[in-house]
């Protein structure tokens, strides 16, 4: 998979793709990453890249010509041409795992950072496929929701997680956030780790997670029981929550 970026801050991105999961998956080939500075394709003197709104107010709006010239100078003539080009902004769709696994599915799409104070309307309405956001909240560029977006994409590109399907169980993945984690050691300043685990009984353990999943999903996060495959078990155990916490209501009164 092939991703080119659009910024006019190509320096914050070299720590966070050149560690980790990220390095690696570029090393074994599964991933390009490719950072262009938007100023470099600004044709006049002075490589303006920004200007003031028309109409007045605060604020600087990035120009449309730069944009366009670096997407362009990106898509070439060929069949290429169809890569998605998705502007990164506290307007778009809301970023999820569902398009995460949408965007894995490309060959090369393109992601153009957006300054806060706004990108020229020409540039949403004619160059732009899609625009995403990564949460409700207003950041100062979308270089950090780029980073976003190729963090997320990456690790489901096939190969490039260590187990064998480790992304596959990952909250969201299934729907349902993952339930608790333990490590070495069995106990420790007097907190031990739960029995099922130790138990080496791999149905129970399976089943123990399994029902973890679920009442931590229904404490914490209830609205996504509502996407979720639920077996009959799944059903039964949700229901001795609700009871559980019936009893603990009356008992309270
Ligand atoms: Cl994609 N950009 C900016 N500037 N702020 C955001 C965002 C993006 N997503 C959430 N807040």
């Amino acid at each position: 998979m092939r991703i080119d970026i659009l910024t006019l801050f190509p320096e914050m991105f070299p720590g966070y793709f050149n560690s980790s999961i990220l390095q690696r998956a570029q090393a074994a080939g599964h991933l390009q990453v490719d950072l262009h500075n938007i100023r470099d394709f600004a044709r006049d003197k002075h490589r303006v890249t920004d200007e003031p709104p028309y109409g007045g107010g605060g604020g600087m709006v990035l120009k449309p010509e730069p944009i366009f010239a670096a997407v362009e100078s990106l898509q070439g003539n060929s069949v290429e041409s169809h890569q998605p080009v998705i502007l990164l902004t506290p307007q778009g769709r809301p970023f999820s795992q569902l398009i995460a696994q949408e965007l894995v599915q490309k060959e090369r799409f393109i992601l153009v950072c957006g300054r806060y104070e706004g990108v020229d309307e020409r540039v949403r309405s004619h160059l732009v496929s899609d625009e995403i956001s990564i949460g409700d909240y207003v950041l100062t560029g979308g270089e950090l929701a780029a980073m976003v977006v190729v963090d997320a994409v990456t690790r489901l590109i096939p190969g490039v997680l260590g187990a064998e399907g480790a992304a596959s169980c990952d909250s969201y993945a299934t729907g349902l956030l993952e339930g608790p984690h333990y490590t070495r050691p069995e106990s420790y300043r007097g907190w031990s780790v739960p029995e099922v685990l130790l138990s080496g009984h791999a149905a129970n353990v399976s089943r123990w997670r399994r029902e973890q999943a679920l009442s931590r999903t229904w404490q914490r996060r209830p609205d996504l029981l509502r996407s979720v495959e639920l077996s009959e078990e799944d059903k039964q155990y949700l229901e001795t929550l609700e009871n559980d916490k019936g009893v603990e209501a009356a008992s309270e009164e």
